[in-house]
């Protein structure tokens, strides 16, 4: 009986065990294998709730239950927060009525005590440029239509060759003027050292790069993100547009410049357009990338922000948001963060003229949907370089094979898995 007993436990825990190893590997099929099919890596992809549980849009904007959609929602288990989804924008409300300084909330004054270190850490700026480009906007040419402002590491040398030859080439719209520029901050050590003497060359070959004296991590993007606004407002003020966009990312500037932005139109002021993130919570799980400390902000919504991977605005913002970033703690997520600063300014994001513009995962290539599209997310700069030759080879019978498959334009521009 005894040893009946415990041979039976023995195959218990063993049982257990196998459990266990098997649920590791359902998690690690989740979290890891199948975001990467898709492109879209779990601690990378900005999610659907800001930085949530993998999101939990408090006004879901996508139909949950499309299939399409299932694969992308289901990964990470649901994490509450206590956000009162009901309720009315607080920080919207609060900004647009009464006194507009958002310090002046009852939420912001709570947090100022507790934060007064960081505050002061993050706010000794601006940093001494490193490298500049003061005359790329003058120089006597008329201003530029667009400004593509795009956030840089030092090692990601290939993606800005890859930018240089295709959407960020400032041959693309010769007639408007497009001005490129890579936003840096600086690496330490002997590895910093060396990346530094290769960036100074690349600077003297392409007279692209804008570089600032401080640490260049994620943490910091907030300051790499004002130092391009400080520099459209004090170097190309008359800009027409900016656009803020990363080195990963796949930007059809043709359509950005011919479609949205409209050249032929009279210029636009207070204008904020992207992927519009709305009545999204703050993560309050110290694990996330998104986490953010209550005593940092302690609200229980964000005012509407545009995904970080690709924001485009009028340039008489650039100026605005550079000084009402000034008055505002800074937070290190760069795209709430000006969010904060457009509450601020009482300038709403305009909604794209179609949800499929902005995207900031990542969308399967196909030639007709690259057409009709602005920004996809998480690229290696081969793919950036093979897409977008096929696109210009492509673009202007691009959506004919499809139509003839017999596709419909709805579901033209749905979401898919890439094929691995
Ligand atoms: C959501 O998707 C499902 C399945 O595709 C469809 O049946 C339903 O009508 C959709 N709902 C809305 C509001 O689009
Ligand atoms: C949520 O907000 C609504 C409307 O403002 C309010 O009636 C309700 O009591 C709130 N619920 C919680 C749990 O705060
Ligand atoms: C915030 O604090 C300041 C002084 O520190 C005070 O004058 C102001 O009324 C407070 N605002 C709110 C909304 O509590
Ligand atoms: C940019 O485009 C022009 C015109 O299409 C082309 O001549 C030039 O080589 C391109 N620049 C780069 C860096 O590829
Ligand atoms: C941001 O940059 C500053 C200046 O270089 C540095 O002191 C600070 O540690 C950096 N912050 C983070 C979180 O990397």
């Amino acid at each position: 009986m005894q040893w009946r007993r415990r041979h039976c436990c023995a195959h218990a825990a063993k049982f257990i065990s196998l459990l266990s190893l098997l649920g590791l590997l359902v998690f690690l099929v989740h979290q890891v294998w199948l975001p990467k099919l898709t492109g879209t890596p779990w601690w990378k992809g900005h999610p659907v709730v800001y930085g949530g549980g993998e999101l939990h849009p408090a006004r879901p904007k996508w139909n949950l239950s499309a299939p399409h959609s299932a694969w992308r929602f289901v990964i990470v288990p649901q994490q509450r927060f206590d956000a009162n989804v009901s309720s009315p924008e607080k920080e919207g409300v609060s900004s647009r009525q009464g006194d507009p300084s958002f310090e002046n909330t009852p939420a912001a004054n709570a947090s100022q005590s507790a934060e007064g270190a960081l505050r002061s850490a993050i706010t000794l700026g601006p940093f001494p440029y490193v490298i500049n480009e003061p005359d790329k906007c003058a120089d006597g040419r008329p201003a530029p239509f667009l400004v593509l402002l795009i956030s840089s590491e030092a090692r990601q040398v290939e993606a800005r060759n890859a930018i240089r030859q295709t959407w960020g080439n400032e041959s693309v719209a010769p007639a408007l003027g497009i001005v490129r520029l890579f936003l840096l901050g600086k690496n330490e050590g002997e590895l910093g050292l060396l990346q530094q003497k290769m960036l100074e060359a690349e600077s003297r070959r392409y007279g692209d790069i804008v570089q600032q004296d401080f640490l260049d991590s994620y943490k910091n993007l907030t300051i790499k993100t004002l130092m391009g606004m400080n520099w459209v407002a004090s170097h190309c003020p008359e800009a027409g547009y900016v656009m803020k966009t990363d080195s990963d990312m796949f930007v059809n500037t043709e359509y950005l410049i011919y479609k949205l932005l409209r050249p032929e139109l009279k210029l636009k002021n207070n204008y904020f357009t992207g992927n519009n993130m709305r009545g999204f919570a703050p993560n309050r799980n110290k694990n996330s990338k998104w986490y953010m400390p209550p005593e940092l902000y302690p609200g229980e919504k964000y005012p509407t922000f545009c995904s970080g991977t690709g924001y485009v605005f009028s340039g008489d913002l650039a100026r605005k948001i550079y000084r009402a970033s000034l008055r505002i703690r800074q937070l290190h997520l760069e795209d709430v963060f000006v969010g904060i600063c457009l509450a601020k300014l009482r300038v709403e994001p305009t909604p794209p003229p179609n949800e499929f513009l902005f995207n900031h995962w990542r969308v399967s290539y196909s030639s007709c949907k690259y057409s009709h599209l602005i920004t996809s997310h998480g690229f290696h700069p081969n793919e950036i370089l093979k897409y977008w030759h096929h696109l210009q080879s492509n673009k202007h019978n691009a959506c004919i094979n499809t139509l003839r498959a017999g596709r419909t334009h709805s579901n033209r521009m749905n979401r898919e898995r890439p094929a691995a």
